[in-house]
């Protein structure tokens, strides 16, 4: 049988766990790339050894035809670009967040139906080792009813200038760590969420190289489940010392406590310091707590896995487009409640 034709448009952050995820695959063949940043393409398509030269122009890299493209790219990007992707035949790996808003998800979910192509939406946290585990172990019972709990992701603030731009990335923390928490407790409680209340701050509004920051930095919100539990996310770019992920998890039969980053499975004090510990964490001195296989952990490769294996097999994937629009919808929906300062209902779709 054929390899499947991959390509990846965008070369940044994102970009280089699909490129590892995609060269780990026997039946997928890399085929080139689409950047506005030609030094940083280079080095990828050495890394992985993918043939010809990077494409400033994404459209002429369709051109090539892929069967499937990988979207990399900035928030405000993502509904054209998948558009085009689904419309010269080819099916989209799209990140999170879907879009910057439900409109614009909507817009991309139509250009699907229209295709027959597919939107497959990248939230990796659904495919890491840890995180699955707790779904396992919440669906063989072991918690009895969850009726409360947290989740929580923070580090110091992303890598790029765009995600601290509005228009560019469509929200701040909230949009870009508290959607990850956000689809994974919809996917362990099994239920909708029905209304929603948040609170956002702006913190550090001058982000130095990466220029004025206005969208919020700081984002608290609690999200009132169909089945009455209550959860509170607490989301932040503000943070320094690496990333931090973790939930809590209460039931009427158990307790959940997860947190795959700022465990102690490895635990280093080095006045020195060392390579690298784990993302977003600016030293290695003192003490540090490294995540072994870093893209293992949070789940990129098996997702882009996944994905492969639901083309071959024409199967639906544990994270669609629609469920992408699900979790933007939630997320917006916090958006107007910190806006009106009230708990705001999650429109139905
Ligand atoms: N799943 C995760 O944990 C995770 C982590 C980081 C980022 N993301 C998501 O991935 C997406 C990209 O984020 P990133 O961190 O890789 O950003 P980045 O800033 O590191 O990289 C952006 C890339 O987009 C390219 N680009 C911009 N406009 C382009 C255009 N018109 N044509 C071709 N290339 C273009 C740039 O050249 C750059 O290579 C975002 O939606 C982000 O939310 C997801």
């Amino acid at each position: 049988m054929d390899k499947i034709k991959a390509c990846i448009i965008g070369s940044g952050f994102i970009a280089e766990h699909h490129a590892l995820a995609y060269s780990q695959l026997q039946n997928v063949e890399l085929i080139g790339i689409s950047s506005l940043i030609e030094e940083q393409a280079n080095i990828l398509m050495k890394k992985y050894k993918i043939p010809g030269k990077p494409y400033k122009e994404y459209k002429e890299l369709l051109k090539l035809k892929p069967d499937v493209v990988s979207v990399c790219l900035p928030n405000f990007l993502h509904k054209d670009v998948t558009t085009d992707v689904l419309n010269v035949g080819a099916h989209a790996l799209v990140e999170k967040p879907l879009a910057r808003t439900v409109a614009e998800g909507r817009a991309m979910l139509d250009a699907e139906k229209k295709s027959g192509k597919k939107i497959f939406y990248c939230e990796n946290n659904m495919y890491a080792p840890t995180f699955s585990k707790v779904k396992q172990i919440i669906d063989e019972g072991a918690l009895g009813k969850i009726y409360m709990g947290r989740g929580k992701e923070q580090h110091s603030g992303p890598h790029s200038s765009w995600f601290y731009n509005k228009d560019q990335a469509g929200g701040g923390a909230l949009a870009d760590l508290g959607i990850h928490d956000i689809a994974c407790l919809v996917w362990y409680l099994g239920c909708d969420v029905k209304k929603v209340f948040c609170q956002t701050t702006i913190t550090i509004p001058d982000r130095g190289t990466f220029g004025k920051c206005d969208v919020e930095d700081n984002a608290v919100g609690i999200l009132y489940f169909d089945n009455g539990a209550q959860v509170v996310i607490e989301e932040s770019w503000c943070a320094p010392g690496g990333y931090d992920m973790r939930f809590e998890l209460f039931g009427t039969d158990g307790q959940l406590k997860v947190a795959p980053t700022f465990s102690n499975l490895v635990s280093v004090y080095s006045e020195k310091g060392y390579g690298y510990a784990v993302e977003k964490a600016s030293s290695t001195k003192g003490w540090t707590f490294p995540v072994p296989s870093e893209a293992w952990n949070f789940g990129y490769p098996q997702e882009v896995a996944h994905f492969i294996d639901c083309i071959v097999a024409n199967k639906k994937p544990l994270t669609d487009g629609t469920y992408g629009l699900k979790i933007l919808n939630i997320v917006e929906a916090m958006y107007k409640s910190a806006q009106s300062g009230k708990i705001e209902p999650v429109p139905r779709l």
